[in-house]
């Protein structure tokens, strides 16, 4: 998927004018200076005084400023579960790179996983240059590349590039093999795509697809939905609760209630209505969660997950078995209940539903 229509900030569109026309100023001086000199005349006068320089704290009000720009999405931000930093501690080799700031920035300039003294939280810092030109550019990102996932396939889906460095599926060992007849043993607890696949989900790519009755087809939103995580998680913010900075789709009011912020859906007219929306979401998630339910007694069933929904280890299985147990925990660490790729999730389900029975 190479089609991506990436929406640039304004402020770079700005940028991007003042140094076109910059470019264009120096040409035309150039082409003066290199005219005709053959010969050296007399010296002639000096010339005036230049202007005076910008004040250094000029470039700074770019940013630090009366106006509450900036404020909003710091305070977005102080809302958002990133800002927790609740696993930061996170921070050696093969942890730190999603886990810490300096881990991601490691790893986005020369691909290195390094051990992080005095580990930060993800931060303003972690995806934007912030305090590199002291100018606005400095909220550009630090990466839009596409992404070569663990598993090999590639995403690629505009700024929500960024975001997929981190909320992937780590690699899966031992991975289920549907032509072998071999048992397969799962060994850690901690088997499985770890808890953010969402970038696997979202293209179809890291479960096993166990055939059954469902074809698995992907959803409208694999096509059509450019910059992937941005357009739906950053679409205009609900107060401090969802979107914008927060990032959150499903958020809790005031008085504790569970509520979503579809603001993302109106873009480039996708979707007319928040009725429009429920009339599709609200069934749609009560299938997936019921199927999810009907799945989680099966295997705790055949034993393979504890009262408090863990995953058994050491556990010897069939491979099929070990696929079931692997979709089982892509879609339930997705945590989208189906509004990534909904035919796509519905059919794992369904499929691994009917090859437990
Ligand atoms: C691109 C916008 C931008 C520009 C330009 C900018 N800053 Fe900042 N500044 C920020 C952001 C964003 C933060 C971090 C806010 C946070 O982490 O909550 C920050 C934080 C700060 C802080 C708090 C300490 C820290 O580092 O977090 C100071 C002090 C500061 N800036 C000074 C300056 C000075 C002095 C200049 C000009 C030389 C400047 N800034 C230019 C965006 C900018
Ligand atoms: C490819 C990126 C990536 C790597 C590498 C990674 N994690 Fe994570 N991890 C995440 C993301 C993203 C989340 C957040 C999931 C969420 O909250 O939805 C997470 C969540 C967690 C959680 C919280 C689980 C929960 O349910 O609250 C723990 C604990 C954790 N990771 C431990 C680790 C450890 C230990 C390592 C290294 C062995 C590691 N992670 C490596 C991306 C990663
Ligand atoms: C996890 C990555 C991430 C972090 C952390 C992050 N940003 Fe951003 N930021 C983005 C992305 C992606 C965009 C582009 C999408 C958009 O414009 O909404 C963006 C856009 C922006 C923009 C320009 C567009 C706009 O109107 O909002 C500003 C300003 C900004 N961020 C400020 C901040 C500040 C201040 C912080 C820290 C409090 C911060 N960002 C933290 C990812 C991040
Ligand atoms: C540096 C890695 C990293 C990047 C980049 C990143 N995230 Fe995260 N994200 C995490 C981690 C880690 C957590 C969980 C926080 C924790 O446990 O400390 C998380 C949590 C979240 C959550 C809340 C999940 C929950 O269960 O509450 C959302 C939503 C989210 N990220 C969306 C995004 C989006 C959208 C982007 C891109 C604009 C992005 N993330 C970029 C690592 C990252
Ligand atoms: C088409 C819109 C859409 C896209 C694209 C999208 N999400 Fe979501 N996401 C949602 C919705 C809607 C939910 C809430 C589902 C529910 O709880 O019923 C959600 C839930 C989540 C959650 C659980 C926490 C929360 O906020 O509810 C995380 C984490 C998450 N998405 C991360 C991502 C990441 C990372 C990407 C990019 C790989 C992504 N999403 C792409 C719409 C989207």
């Amino acid at each position: 998927m190479n089609d991506t229509k990436t929406t640039k900030p304004k402020i770079m569109k700005f940028n991007h004018i003042i140094h076109t026309t910059g470019f264009a100023v120096m040409i035309l001086l150039s082409s003066f200076l290199f005219t005709g000199c053959t010969k050296e005349g007399p010296q002639g006068l000096p010339g005036l005084d230049g202007e005076d320089g910008k004040d250094g704290a000029q470039t700074c009000s770019e940013c630090h400023n009366m106006s509450e720009f900036l404020v909003a999405r710091i305070e977005q931000y102080n809302h958002s579960t990133h800002a927790t930093g609740a696993n930061t501690n996170r921070s050696t080799a093969g942890c730190a790179r999603c886990h810490t700031s300096m881990g991601f920035r490691n790893f986005i300039i020369d691909s290195t996983d390094v051990n992080v003294d005095n580990p930060t939280p993800i931060n303003c810092r972690t995806c934007h240059p912030i305090h590199e030109t002291f100018t606005s550019d400095d909220f550009a990102l630090r990466t839009t590349d596409s992404i070569t996932l663990m598993n090999g396939d590639i995403y690629n889906y505009g700024q929500s590039n960024l975001c997929v460095n981190c909320h992937q599926a780590r690699p899966i060992s031992p991975y289920p093999d549907l032509s072998s007849s071999e048992k397969v043993t799962i060994s850690s607890i901690h088997y499985g795509p770890h808890h953010a696949p969402q970038a696997n989900m979202f293209m179809s790519t890291g479960p096993v697809e166990i055939k059954g009755s469902m074809p698995y087809l992907n959803s409208a939103h694999t096509k059509m939905v450019y910059n992937g995580c941005v357009t739906c998680h950053m679409s205009p913010a609900t107060g401090v609760l969802g979107g914008g900075h927060q990032m959150g789709v499903k958020y809790t009011t005031v008085s504790g209630s569970e509520a979503y912020q579809y603001t993302g859906c109106f873009t480039a007219d996708c979707h007319g209505t928040v009725s429009e929306i429920n009339g599709m979401i609200v069934p749609n998630r009560a299938e997936i969660t019921a199927l999810i339910e009907e799945l989680n007694s099966k295997l705790m069933a055949k034993g393979f997950f504890d009262d408090h929904g863990h995953l058994i280890a050491p556990l010897t299985l069939t491979q099929k078995e070990a696929a079931v147990i692997l979709n089982y925990l892509f879609v339930v660490e997705d945590k989208s209940f189906g509004a990534h790729n909904f035919r796509y999730t519905k059919a794992l389900l369904t499929n691994s539903i009917e090859a437990l029975q």
